[in-house]
């Protein structure tokens, strides 16, 4: 069985300054082990898509189409049965940190917290698997650093015990949201080998969205480029490197500093490359320009 199948989704946000369609009919699937970056310009809709995979669409949104996991609709269900889908089969990493800690409690209550509501583990147990997933995500003297609070550590550390969290409910699919972009160059490279390497080891699906194209090469197998609320581009990562089909993706390579010889020779992404269908083609669907990484 697939392990998730989306199907012509669809995401639009009303609200009184008019209609913004974020995911405008998008599809694909992915088996246990794939990694799949999300590449695309800021406004996109990578986010919205990627939380919407957990049922975490902020309201006004509204959703159409399918999303299935495992077999089973996410689309529609309600906050009590996606708590079950969250905790057991997809996790999530954001790009801030402190969205996913609580400044009050230690890290390590955090931790083994989780384990004993979600699975049912005895408090000792909870301890000890805390500070072996600590060690893991690469805290050093994790037993001691058990009772610090998330202030007490880096955004690097942060971002590492967000990850051991995740990965401590063994998902089988990790959607990380840019989760290295607010670190500095040298913690980044290592928390994505972190999560290669874990990601090898645990054979979870692993569904990375970054506007990153050299982080997007290093992490992911397949790359999916999306542009306006659309998927433009879809495949091997390497292949899409290499041959990029649609001239967005030809644009955003170009523009990319990795492909650019110096800085100076850094075209701008031209404004639009997709027609919105629903204004009958020919307008352009206003989108930011992209973000260059250094
Ligand atoms: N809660 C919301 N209400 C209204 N519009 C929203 C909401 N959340 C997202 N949007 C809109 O949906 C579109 C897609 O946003 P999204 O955050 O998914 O982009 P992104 O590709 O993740 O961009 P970035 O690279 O900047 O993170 C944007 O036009 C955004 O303004
Ligand atoms: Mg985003």
């Amino acid at each position: 069985m697939t392990l998730l199948q989306v199907s012509d989704l669809q995401i639009s946000f009303e609200s009184g300054f008019g209609k913004v369609d974020a995911v405008r009919g998008v599809s694909f699937s992915m088996e246990m082990g794939d990694a799949i970056a999300v590449v695309g310009a800021s406004g996109s809709g990578k986010t919205v898509l990627g939380r919407s995979l957990l049922g975490l669409v902020d309201t006004p949104g509204v959703v159409r189409g399918s999303i299935l996991f495992n077999g089973s609709q996410i689309v529609g269900r309600n906050e009590k049965q996606l708590k079950k889908v969250r905790g057991l089969g997809i996790g999530m990493v954001f790009q801030d940190a402190l969205d996913g800690l609580n400044p009050v409690y230690t890290i390590g209550s955090q931790l083994s917290e989780i384990f004993m509501v979600r699975l049912a583990m005895h408090r000792t147990q909870a301890r000890a698997e805390a500070i072996r997933l600590m060690e893991l995500v690469g805290i050093r003297n994790a037993e001691e650093r058990f009772d610090d609070y998330p202030h007490q550590f880096s955004g690097g550390m942060r971002q590492r015990i967000c990850i051991a969290m995740a990965i401590g409910m063994k998902p089988k699919i990790l959607i990380a949201d840019e989760p290295t972009t607010a670190l500095d160059v040298t913690v980044q490279a290592g928390i994505l080998n972190l999560i290669k390497e874990l990601q090898a080891e645990t054979g979870m699906g692993l569904i990375f969205v970054t506007h990153d194209l050299a982080v997007a090469r290093l992490i992911s197998k397949r790359l999916i480029v999306m542009y306006a609320g659309q998927i433009v581009e879809e495949g091997d990562t390497e292949e899409v490197f290499q041959r990029p089909q649609h001239p967005y993706t030809q644009a955003l390579l170009k523009a990319h500093p990795a492909r650019a010889r110096s800085w100076r020779q850094l075209e701008p992404i031209p404004d639009a490359f997709v027609t919105d269908p629903s204004s009958g083609g020919g307008m352009p669907h206003s989108v930011p320009q992209v973000t260059l990484s250094q």
